[in-house]
C-alpha cells in the first residue's frame, strides 16, 4: 500500500473514531468546596450545558434528557453556545430542548458567542437572538443576558449571573485586553460574602472574572481543544487557537474556580478525537471540606 492510500486510511480511522465519540456524551464529575457556600446549598448538584450548537443526541435530545435526569440536578445552568450561529432557523428545536428541561429543576442560561451573533440574523422584524430568547422565556427558562438571578433554598441564597462578552473579546488567536471596569458595567458589584456563580462563556479572561468577585466560572467555547493529544490536552479552539490555556477542566485562581466544559457539539471543525466525549458537567457544591477534586465518570 502507497503512502497516500494509508494516509487514507488512517484519516478514515481518525473519522470513524470521531464520529463515535461525537455521538456519546459523558458525565464529568466536579466536587467545589467553598466558605461562602452556605450551608443549604451543601450537597446541591448544578449540571452544567454549553456548546449544544443545536446538535441533537437523539431525537429532540432524549439520550441527552435522560442522561441529565440520572444525574437529578438541583439547578441547570447553560453557559452559552447552545445554538449555532450559522443555523438560526434551528434554534427552536433547542429552545424546546432546553424547555423541557424545566420540568427536572430550574434552569438558568447565559449566552455565548453564537447567541450573541443572532442578534445579526433578522426574522421578520425581529433578530433572530429575540425569537430564541423570548421562546425560552415563554418555556420558563430563566435568560441571564447581564443579568443577576437569586438561587434560594431554605432561606439561604446564593447568586449567579450570565455575562453578555462582546464579539470584539472573542478574538482569533489574539487575545484581547478587557477594559477596565467592563464586567461591572455588565453586571454591577458582587456582593461580598455571598457566593457568586458566573457564567462566563469565554474562559480566558478567568483572571479578570476572578478579579470582579466571581467565586466560580462556569465557560465553554472551547470545545476541549477539539483533538485531545496525550501529555498536551487540546489542541486547538473552534477559533483555531492552538493549545489553549483553559482548553477543559477545573482551574484555581486564588479562592477562584472555574469549571471549562468540554462542551457538547461541534461547528467549523466537526471533529472529537482522542478521549474528547461530549461533556455533561456534574458539579457538586460543598460548604466544607479541604479538597477540591475532579474525577470521570462515565454515565453511559
Ligand atoms: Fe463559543
Amino acid at each position: 500500500m502507497g503512502l497516500m492510500a494509508w494516509g487514507a486510511a488512517a484519516a478514515g480511522g481518525l473519522l470513524l473514531c470521531s464520529e463515535y465519540e461525537k455521538s456519546r456524551p459523558r458525565v464529568r464529575r466536579y466536587e467545589i468546596s467553598h466558605r461562602k457556600i452556605p450551608e443549604a446549598f451543601d450537597r446541591v448538584r448544578l449540571v452544567m450545558l454549553a456548546d449544544l450548537h443545536n446538535k441533537s443526541f437523539g431525537k429532540d435530545n432524549q439520550l441527552l434528557y435522560e442522561q441529565i435526569c440520572a444525574l437529578r440536578p438541583h439547578y441547570i445552568l447553560t453557559a452559552g453556545d447552545m445554538v449555532l450561529k450559522t443555523r438560526p432557523q434551528d434554534t427552536e428545536n433547542t429552545a424546546r430542548f432546553i424547555g423541557r428541561l424545566t420540568a427536572l429543576c430550574p434552569v438558568y442560561c447565559g449566552n455565548g458567542n453564537h447567541e450573541l451573533e443572532l442578534w445579526r440574523a433578522r426574522a421578520g422584524r425581529r433578530t433572530a437572538y429575540d425569537w430564541y430568547a423570548d421562546s425560552l422565556k415563554e418555556k420558563g427558562v430563566r435568560v441571564l443576558a447581564d443579568e443577576t438571578a437569586v438561587l434560594s433554598r431554605d432561606g439561604e441564597s446564593i447568586d449567579v449571573s450570565g455575562l453578555d462578552l462582546g464579539l470584539a473579546y472573542y478574538g482569533k488567536g489574539l487575545h484581547v485586553p478587557m477594559r477596565p471596569g467592563y464586567i461591572e458595567r455588565h453586571l454591577g458589584k458582587p456582593e461580598p460574602g455571598r457566593f457568586h456563580i458566573l457564567l462566563g462563556h469565554y474562559p480566558n479572561y478567568f483572571p479578570e472574572y476572578a478579579a470582579w468577585g466571581a467565586d466560580l466560572v462556569l465557560a465553554g467555547h472551547m470545545h476541549g481543544g477539539t483533538v485531545r493529544l496525550p501529555a498536551l490536552g487540546g489542541l486547538m479552539s473552534p477559533n483555531y487557537e492552538f493549545f489553549p490555556t483553559y482548553d477543559r477542566g477545573l482551574y484555581r485562581l486564588g479562592q477562584a474556580r472555574m469549571v471549562v466544559s468540554g462542551g457538547l457539539g461541534t461547528h467549523s471543525i466537526n471533529v472529537r478525537i482522542g478521549g474528547n466525549y461530549p461533556e455533561i458537567s456534574l458539579i457538586c457544591l460543598r460548604r466544607k471540606g479541604k479538597a477540591v477534586q475532579e474525577s470521570y465518570g462515565n454515565q453511559g
